[in-house]
């Protein structure tokens, strides 16, 4: 296993071996994407039945935009409220930075069950060592685990770009994020009160924060 790496979570695996990761990045135009490193390449988990757990293409788009739109139009997780296309999430990830990957859960049979990103969190030079991040599951998929191992994962990604801390800002309501969340270890900031305006109503936000060590 990889140097920092916690193992935490007790699912979590890699399917192949770094060392050999590093020869087999270099053997695979085919991907869709450069690979950079065998970091970059693929993380296995069978938290969730068999989820691979990797870097996004612009082929993931539409499947990214359908599980946006969902947290979107659920009024759980955003103060997002323009859903997006397959277009305009393609260009997205197309746009991404080495720093600011998404990772996507795939199940057995190529389906994409939910996305992750390391997302800027100010474009001063001296907040280069803290990362947003959003992670979002397919309806019908969450509660399985999938979550939890996508966290996991950019968790990990942000450990291996040498970020220092990892911050959020969600809705305290929002009871699978706050316990996926307080599970890995966030601890809460603040809350901003009466912050959005949804649909009419006032809507707190919570920071949380933590520290990568
Ligand atoms: C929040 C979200 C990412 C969590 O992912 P998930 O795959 O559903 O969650 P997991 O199955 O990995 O479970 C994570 C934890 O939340 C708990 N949980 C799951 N669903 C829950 C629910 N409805 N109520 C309370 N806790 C819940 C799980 O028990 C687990 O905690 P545990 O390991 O201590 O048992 C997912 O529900 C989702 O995409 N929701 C809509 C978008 C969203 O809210 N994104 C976050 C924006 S801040």
């Amino acid at each position: 296993m990889r140097q920092g790496y916690s193992g935490e979570g007790p699912h979590r695996s890699y399917c192949l071996d770094p060392a050999a990761l590093d020869v087999l990045a270099a053997f695979l135009p085919g991907l869709g994407q450069r690979v950079r490193s065998w970091e970059e390449l693929v993380v296995t988990t069978d938290a969730a039945g068999g989820m691979t757990i990797r870097e996004a293409t612009v082929a993931d788009a539409p499947a990214i935009a359908h599980i946006y739109n969902q947290g979107i139009e659920d009024r759980v997780a955003t103060l997002e409220t323009a859903v997006r296309t397959a277009a305009e999430r393609a260009e997205w990830v197309a746009a991404r930075g080495r720093r600011h990957p998404v990772l996507v859960a795939v199940n057995g049979d190529g389906v994409v069950a939910g996305w992750g990103s390391l997302n800027p969190f100010n474009p001063r030079p001296v907040y280069d060592h803290v990362a947003d991040f959003s992670v979002y599951v397919a309806r019908e998929q969450r509660g399985k685990g999938i979550g939890d191992a996508l966290l996991a994962a950019l968790e990990d990604r942000a450990r291996a770009l040498g970020y220092h801390k990892l911050v959020l800002a969600a809705f305290p309501t929002n009871a699978p994020g706050m316990r996926l969340y307080e599970r890995h270890g966030f601890v809460t900031v603040g809350i901003y009160h009466e912050h959005g305006r949804l649909d009419g109503h006032w809507i707190d936000v919570i920071v949380m924060e933590k520290l990568l060590g």
